[in-house]
Formats: C-alpha cells, sequence, structure tokens
C-alpha cells in the first residue's frame, strides 16, 4: 500500500497517485487503467474536466466498488475546476458536474487547474477568449471553492499552477489554506524554492508529469527524453530497475507527492512497484544536478497573445 501524507486539514493522500491527462485522446483506455492501477493498489487517481475521461473513470470506479475490490473511503480522488468556471457562481456547478460524471458523491480533492482564466462557458480557448491570470478574481473563485467544503462535495481544496508570487497573492485572502498545490515536477524541474514554500505554508506540493512526459516530447525545443538520460539509466541498472522507476523513486524521495500517467497496464504495475525503490544519498545527489528548471508545460494556449508571455505567466523572474 502507497505511503501517504497528511494534508493541511488532517485529510491523507497516498503519495504515489495514477495520472490521467493526456489518456482522453483514446477513449476507453483511461477507464481500463484505472481498473487496472486500483487493482495493483493505486488509492490516488488524478482527474480533471478538461481530461474528458471522467466518465470512463467513473464507471471504472462504480466497477471496482460495486465487485468489493476497494472501498469508497479507502480512494483518494482529485478532480479539478476548469478556467472557464472561475466565475464563483460556476464553482459548486461544475464541481457537481464531475461528481455526476465521476459517479461519486464527493471529490477527496478539488484543485483550481490553472490561474489562468477563459471566458465563461468557453471550454477550449481561443485567443479571443482568454482571460489571463486576474489577481482579484482569483481570489473570488477561491471563495467559491471554500463553500464546498460545508457543503461536503469536497473533502479538501486546493491549487494548481500556481507560482510562488500567485500564491502570496492568494494566502492573505483566504479562510481555509490550499491542502495542495500540483505543477510539474521532474528530475528536470525540481521547482526547489516553491517546494519549500509550500512547505512553509503546510501546502503539500504534488508534482505532475514526473518522467518528464515522454511521450510529448517536441525536436524543435530540445526536449531531453528523461528516460534515456545517462545517469539515471545507471541508477536504474545498478538498481535492476527502469528508468522510469527511478524518476518516480526520485520524487517520492523528495517527501512530497506525484502522479505518473499511464494507461498501460504493465507500466502502471511498474510505475506502482517504484515505491519500494530506496535510493542512496549520492543517488539522489546526482539525480538533483540534472534540474535545469526546464518548464514543458506552460500552457501558453490560456495566456493572452500580445499580453502575456511565458515569463510573466509563469512569474519566472521572481520565482
Ligand atoms: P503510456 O500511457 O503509454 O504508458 P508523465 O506522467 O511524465 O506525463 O509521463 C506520461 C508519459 O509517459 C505517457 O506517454 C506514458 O505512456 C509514458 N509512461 C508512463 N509510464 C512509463 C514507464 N514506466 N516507462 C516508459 N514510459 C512511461
Amino acid at each position: 500500500m502507497a505511503k501517504k501524507i497528511v494534508l493541511n486539514n488532517g485529510v491523507h493522500m497516498p503519495v504515489l497517485g495514477l495520472g490521467t491527462w493526456l489518456a482522453d485522446p483514446f477513449p476507453g483506455l483511461t477507464g481500463p487503467a484505472v481498473e487496472a492501477a486500483v487493482r495493483e493498489g493505486y488509492r490516488h487517481i488524478d482527474c480533471a474536466f478538461i481530461y474528458q475521461n471522467e466518465e470512463e473513470i467513473g464507471e471504472a470506479l462504480e466497477k471496482l466498488f460495486k465487485e468489493g475490490v476497494v472501498k469508497r473511503e479507502d480512494m483518494f480522488i482529485t478532480s479539478k475546476l476548469w478556467s472557464c468556471y472561475h466565475d464563483p457562481n460556476d464553482v459548486e456547478q461544475a464541481c457537481k458536474e464531475s461528481l455526476e460524471r465521476l459517479k461519486l458523491d464527493y471529490i477527496d480533492l478539488f484543485l483550481i487547474h490553472t490561474p489562468f482564466g477563459v471566458k465563461r462557458g468557453e471550454i477550449f480557448p481561443t485567443p479571443d477568449t482568454v482571460l489571463g491570470y486576474d489577481e482579484k478574481k482569483m481570489t473570488l473563485t477561491w471563495k467559491a471553492m471554500e463553500a464546498l467544503l460545508p457543503l461536503g462535495l469536497v473533502k479538501a481544496i486546493g491549487v494548481s499552477n500556481f507560482t510562488i508570487t500567485k500564491l502570496e497573492a492568494l494566502l492573505p485572502t483566504v479562510s481555509v489554506i490550499p491542502a495542495v498545490n500540483q505543477v510539474e515536477s521532474n528530475p528536470q524541474l525540481l521547482q526547489r524554492k516553491l517546494r519549500e514554500y509550500c512547505r512553509l505554508k503546510s501546502i503539500t506540493f504534488v508534482g505532475y508529469s514526473p518522467l518528464g512526459s515522454p511521450g510529448r516530447l517536441e525536436k524543435e525545443k530540445d526536449d531531453v527524453n528523461l528516460l534515456e538520460v545517462k545517469v539515471i539509466k545507471d541508477i536504474a541498472e545498478s538498481h535492476g530497475a527502469t528508468p522510469a522507476q527511478i524518476c518516480i523513486a526520485f520524487m517520492l524521495s523528495l517527501g512530497d507527492a506525484t502522479i505518473p500517467k499511464s494507461t498501460d497496464e504493465l507500466r502502471i504495475k511498474e510505475n506502482f512497484a517504484a515505491s519500494k525503490i530506496q535510493l542512496e544519498d549520492h543517488e539522489i545527489q546526482r539525480m538533483k544536478q540534472l534540474d535545469k528548471g526546464y518548464r514543458r508545460n506552460t500552457y501558453d494556449w490560456l495566456l493572452r497573445p500580445k499580453v502575456d508571455s511565458v515569463e510573466t505567466a509563469w512569474d519566472i523572474e521572481s520565482d
């Protein structure tokens, strides 16, 4: 059983979860993946409206609960408020719709998916409908997130893709401190300052894309395939493990949570087994040297043309 972390409101979250992002282009893959994962022992599934596969996940979960493979209370399910639902009047409804798709009566953790807004109702943003980040509006969205807690719709609330600058703006306005900040993090993007900041503020850091998203490398950006990096391959060899397992074991060694995505049953098992690998201190130090602060997921499509740049939108100077 995967180790758990206690969130700032006392809710327990398994540190290793199954990511379901980018499983959506192939309907029919995510349901069986979730089923295989839960049978293997995963108890944390990371979902989102925008991944467009919550219904499949809901069906898989319903089947697993009915068959007695796992109890609802032993699962930790995350979902996320998409960026076109930042209007406070839309938050409860968006949450209820995720619940309906997931066939659940509560979500363990509900996150604001991105700090960047999109015009109300425009699910897939265009350059004309992106609204960028609005510090004041975000405080109102967060208030509406807080209102979900007493309704029993969610056990914990948090944010995703927030930088230190954005958390600094939000935190003084909140009644409930976000339980989690879920951001991209892998051996070449450790986000050390953000991790430290989150720790200081009692916000649990969850890293997505711990393998560096090997399925979507962009040649023109000189993307590195982490699974081919010599240091990682060498460490993998000495543990009789795979490079993916070493990436996951390393991310877990940092004391936070991580959610590798896979829809392949063997890789789902392989990734889960990574939590048993104990890296030596010298291996952790070698892995840390791979950090180059390279962000693959900049959400360019949510940035306002001519107004936002990757640097300003992600507070790259100040981070
Ligand atoms: P697949 O779903 O076919 O297994 P990340 O979580 O960093 O975004 O990475 C997800 C990508 O990594 C997906 O393309 C996934 O493909 C692939 N992947 C997941 N687990 C492994 C593994 N153990 N070895 C190699 N590739 C993997």
